[in-house]
């Protein structure tokens, strides 16, 4: 189906971008914006009341994705990540057809990055059920290399387990290996973290898979999407903005407080406030 026009009026150099996640897991790709793109404004949505999403339905992601988008909005953002594979894989395509502004997601950043870096042609698919249940990585994947076998594996409970906190741990990993232990028995080359939540276990699952194994992160790639589109746009803010309450500003469906710890601990940056908000008045 055909995408709506851009609508160049609402675009503003320094206006902020929106990204969202059901939860913490987004926080990986907006530490891998900052890096890239530091003089960009953020503001971020984790909908921490209504986390998993990897475990529910195409119609309420969806749902659950256009109400984040017209939160979002009215901080007339001049684009969208969706920092979440399950809403990549389910949403995007509805999103992308009701936006006048540039929405991007993770997946196909992620899935380039896997043709380019195997060499044996086997990569492994790590996310969320909804998103393996999709099979977008294999879609993507194929249509930009032949001759690749993709396996794809859902590893539902290690959103729980990263959502707790729970990063360096003997619990998790012993989940993870029971997870991985059939990737590592079939020889792929490239394992996908397929869930914005996985790099926060990286170290964990890097020492299971063993050092052969390369492990692609969807978000450095989607950042360097979106400092591309927003070049091609003229859209990069070239000021540098102050430093305060407004340059990053962090909003949850829950728990307001507990976010903003987990959020400080992976975004060496004080962060100062996170405020929840009513997701369902959207
Ligand atoms: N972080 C999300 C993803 O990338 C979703 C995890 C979940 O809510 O199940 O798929």
């Amino acid at each position: 189906m055909k995408k709506m026009e851009l609508n160049k009026e609402l675009l503003k150099k320094d206006a902020p971008i929106g990204v969202f996640d059901s939860g913490v897991g987004g926080l990986t790709v907006v530490r891998e914006i900052i890096r890239q793109i530091p003089n960009e404004k953020i503001i971020y949505f984790g909908d921490t009341a209504r986390v998993p999403y990897g475990s529910k339905s195409r119609d309420t992601v969806t749902r659950f994705s256009e109400q984040i988008v017209r939160f979002l909005r009215t901080f007339q953002v001049k684009t969208i990540v969706v920092a979440c594979n399950t809403a990549s894989a389910y949403a995007l395509e509805a999103l992308e057809q009701e936006s006048d502004i540039p929405i991007i997601g993770v997946v196909r950043p992620g899935a380039r990055t896997a043709a380019e870096v195997t060499r044996n042609g086997r990569i492994g698919v790590i996310a969320t059920e909804a998103t393996i249940g999709s099979q977008i990585y294999s879609e993507y994947i194929k249509k930009l290399k032949q001759n690749v076998t993709i396996y794809g594996k859902a590893c539902p409970l290690l959103v729980p387990l990263v959502e707790e906190g729970l990063l360096e741990d003997p619990v998790t990993e012993e989940i993870a290996r029971r997870y991985l232990s059939e990737l590592i028995d079939i020889d792929i080359d490239t394992l996908i973290l397929g869930c914005t939540h996985y790099p926060l276990v990286r170290s964990t699952l890097g020492r299971i898979m063993g050092p052969e194994v390369t492990l692609v992160n969807p978000a450095y790639e989607t950042a360097r999407e979106l400092k591309e589109l927003l070049a091609g746009l003229d859209l990069l803010n070239s000021q540098t903005p102050a430093l305060g309450s407004n340059r990053y500003q962090f909003y949850v469906s829950d728990m307001a407080e507990k976010f903003l710890r987990f959020a400080n601990s992976i975004i060496k940056y004080g962060i100062l406030s996170a405020r929840a908000i009513n997701i369902e008045a959207y």
